[in-house]
């Protein structure tokens, strides 16, 4: 079949990556990319580009209506620590955007939505470690609670209406690529270009803070991989949980130290993102994943720190 892809949300930290690896599968022309801005990063310029508002339901509509995709990847969101900035907004982006969506890909049957879902779903009353796909989940994040309001659309949309959405709950995701934009596990990427740049980092968490992360390159790949799996081998249509790699502050830094030995981390107290990662898993059941779609994770955290460092050298460093 020939594919029509449009990845919503493509200059962010996923969308950047997911476009290059999309477009080497499929092919640069089948895969559009699509923002609320234009860019000038090589990777999304190689290819269609359509600047989408998905608040924007009469031109979200026109661009459904001349490209009616086969796939759609929908990654424009607010995170969880300008969430807390903007609530309403964030609930606004992430609810309506997504409803949008869902909406259009009905009425254009797309075969294939993807909607990313986070660790942010869960709260203080969720078990901590080893944190199974169902249990309590109370999220007290604007972001977290978006996205558990999402997923139960996109369970919802899959009973109803018989659209194949699928989702994973992402980790924290460190990539050399691109940058994160907003949320709580951002200091784990941050803390890779300050360890080049200036030899130091201060830390926005505490140094005993462990939340499950993610390398990019493994993301990307559950992500095609989730998509690619025979939609009767999948049990679950709320969104998978996926595990990663759990680590705190500390445990990075040391990481990083084997690398660059001089290096320093401090820590800087009262950060409101501290609250927001005490309230998330420190680690994460993947059980229905393996099974399901057979995912198996590459990178642990020395293979992940090895390659960022290796990524990263030699190219410029901005300050962030
Ligand atoms: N990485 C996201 C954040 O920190 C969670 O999905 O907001």
């Amino acid at each position: 079949m020939n594919e029509t892809i449009i990845v919503i949300g493509s200059n962010g930290q996923i969308g950047t990556e997911l476009v290059m690896n999309l477009r080497a599968k499929y092919g640069n022309d089948q895969v559009i990319a699509s923002d609320i801005r234009n860019t000038d990063h090589p990777i999304i310029n190689e290819g269609p580009f359509e600047l989408v508002n998905v608040l924007d339901k009469d031109n979200l509509h026109k661009v459904f209506e001349k490209h009616r995709p086969t796939q759609v990847y929908l990654l424009a969101a607010i995170l969880s620590a300008v969430g807390e900035q903007k609530p309403k907004l964030a609930w606004d982006l992430n609810m309506t955007g997504l409803i949008h969506i869902l909406d259009f890909a009905v009425e254009f049957k797309t075969a294939k939505v993807f909607w990313p879902s986070s660790i942010a779903v869960f709260g203080p009353h969720s078990p901590k470690e080893n944190t199974p796909q169902f249990c309590i989940m109370d999220p007290n994040s604007v972001y977290g609670f978006s996205k558990l309001a999402g997923e139960r659309w996109c369970e919802y949309y899959f009973t109803k209406y018989g659209l194949d959405v699928r989702s994973i709950r992402y980790p924290g995701l460190i990539g050399w690529r691109s940058e994160p934009g907003g949320g709580t596990t951002d200091y784990a990427v941050n803390i890779f270009h300050k360890a080049l740049a200036n030899g130091k980092y201060e830390s926005f968490l505490s140094a005993d803070t462990a939340l499950p992360m993610m390398y990019m390159e493994d993301a990307i790949r559950a992500t095609i991989s989730l998509m690619d799996a025979p939609a009767e081998n999948l049990t679950i249509r709320s969104s998978y949980n996926l595990g990663g790699i759990s680590f705190t502050p500390a445990q990075l830094s040391a990481e990083i130290k084997k690398h660059i030995p001089n290096f320093e981390i401090s820590y800087s107290e009262h950060d409101p993102r501290q609250a927001i990662a005490d309230s998330w898993p420190k680690s994460i059941d993947d059980t229905y994943a393996q099974n399901d779609w057979d995912w198996k994770q590459k990178f642990d955290l020395s293979s992940m720190t090895a390659d960022m460092l290796k990524n990263l050298k030699g190219s410029i460093h901005k300050t962030i």
